[in-house]
């Protein structure tokens, strides 16, 4: 018994300390305990209470419902005179017996702060949704797509119509073709162009961290995770674009996580328990042949035919080298210089002979490196960059390649016979020499040289 008293006694020390009005009744719904918050919020005393059976007090009373029921019962409205507050209720158990039930009590004017506060603070997390959705900016629209050639016109033309649908879209190409040119294009095209673009490059992002950066985590989901948690990529393009760049190199269990968030548009954070609602749409790139990868199953069939709902494959540069010199114009007319440049014929037709494996990206970066060289206001082929002379040069010496084997012999003998003829000279005696040395008569040298049809 005096336990029990002494119990009591650290519990009115306990209540006393919280912020909300206490009421706790035992098992026979007599009032046990209530704090002075309580007598605050309803202006029922102590003396009046302590002792006595709830509802001879408060005919209104629903926590006895509690102690039948067992239920819980959270934010019931109350209004006594001109008192108005909230309740939450719930029953104590002991030993899986009821053996009482809490009230805990609210105030509206107290409730009116916490809701400004709340206010307030959505206020703030819609600031933050626009300052992240500014970073988050597509830049490019279909106008920066340069080139007239008319399969990348088709392509235009067939991306500019799929852009307002919410189809995911496959874009392939090599590397610096203009995967996130397209992309971006796209989206600002869309009507989600006012929300956010949010691009992951796959490859970049190592695979062990790939899934939070993706999905975000609740607090404390795992040791090293931050206390607060953290929110993934796909709620902050919530309602915008994600672009997932190089696909390829998503790892296959990631894939399968991806697959379900596209086909239920749901998602749940690591070590979270919610599912969440999410919409958004998928644009995915790669340079990589995913049907391949498929085929030797480093890529889900199914998340392929998912994403590949809409295939745009980007031809390279050197498929559509009738855009070089567009593309080199547009360029120059992108420098921030003012002098107006002039590019020398030459120059041009060595940029249509080069293959460009690098795409449009190293054609850039090789006009601004040629823009950067000059003096004057010409761009001739002293300024391009030695990668490019040199592949220049090597391919020119490639020119006509002999084809077969006789061509082979044929080129063989004129190099060797005009060889000795410079040694030796061109007069009979010349002749006589160089037919010495070459090992064959004088007779069959004029031979040799009427057919490969040498005058000399
Ligand atoms: N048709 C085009 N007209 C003008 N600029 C282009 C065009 N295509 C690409 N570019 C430019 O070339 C550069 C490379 O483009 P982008 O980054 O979109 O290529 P990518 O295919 O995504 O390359 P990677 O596979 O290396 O990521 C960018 O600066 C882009 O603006
Ligand atoms: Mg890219």
């Amino acid at each position: 018994m005096q336990r029990e008293n002494k119990k009591i006694g650290w519990l009115e020390g306990i209540i006393e300390a919280v912020h909300d009005g206490i009421l706790v009744i035992d098992r026979d719904g007599i009032v046990q305990l209530i704090n002075e918050e309580y007598t605050n919020i309803t202006g029922v005393k102590r003396e009046q209470i302590i002792g006595r059976t709830l509802v001879e007090v408060r005919p209104g009373a629903q926590l006895p419902t509690v102690l039948k029921t067992g239920k819980v019962m959270e934010g019931v409205f109350r209004k006594e005179k001109d008192m108005e507050y909230v309740v939450d209720m719930a029953p104590i158990y002991e030993n899986s017996e009821i053996i009482g039930a809490v009230s805990i009590c609210k105030s509206i004017p107290e409730l009116y702060e916490l809701s400004k506060e709340l206010r307030k603070s959505k206020q703030r997390v819609n600031q933050l949704e626009k300052a992240v959705g500014l970073i988050h900016r597509a830049r490019y629209t279909f106008s920066d797509i340069i080139g007239g050639n008319t399969h990348l016109r088709k392509l235009i033309y067939q991306a500019k119509k799929i852009s307002t649908s919410n189809l995911s879209i496959l874009i392939t190409g090599e590397s610096g073709t203009g995967k996130e040119l397209f992309a971006q294009a796209i989206h600002q095209e869309s009507t989600r162009n006012a929300q956010p673009f949010v691009p992951v490059n796959c490859a970049a992002i190592p695979s062990a961290l790939l899934e939070s950066e993706l999905f975000g985590y609740e607090e404390g989901a795992f040791t090293n995770s931050k206390k607060e948690g953290k929110i993934g990529l796909f709620e902050l393009a919530n309602k915008g674009t994600l672009f997932l760049d190089e696909i390829g190199d998503m790892p296959l269990d990631l894939q399968a996580k991806l697959l379900r968030v596209l086909q239920e548009g749901t998602f749940r954070k690591i070590g979270g328990l919610k599912e969440q609602q999410i919409d958004v749409r998928i644009i995915a790139a790669t340079n990589k042949d995913l049907l391949n990868m498929v085929q030797r199953e480093r890529f889900r069939e199914d998340l392929y035919y998912r994403i590949n709902t809409v295939h745009l494959p980007i031809p390279s540069l050197r498929q559509r080298k009738d855009d070089i010199p567009e593309i080199v114009a547009s360029i120059i007319r992108n420098q921030k210089h003012i002098r107006e440049f002039q590019i020398e014929e030459d120059v041009i037709n060595i940029l249509m002979e080069y293959d460009w494996p690098g795409n449009i990206r190293e054609l850039k970066n090789t006009i601004n490196y040629a823009v950067n060289m000059t003096d004057n206001d010409s761009i001739t082929y002293e300024h391009l960059p030695e990668t490019i002379k040199v592949l220049f040069l090597q391919n020119k010496t490639k020119l006509n390649p002999p084809q077969s084997l006789e061509a082979l012999i044929k080129e063989t003998e004129r190099k060797a016979i005009m060889d000795t003829l410079k040694e030796t000279g061109v007069s009979v005696k010349g002749k006589k020499e160089a037919a010495n040395k070459l090992g064959i008569s004088l007779a069959s040298l004029y031979n040799k040289l009427a057919k490969l049809q040498i005058n000399l």
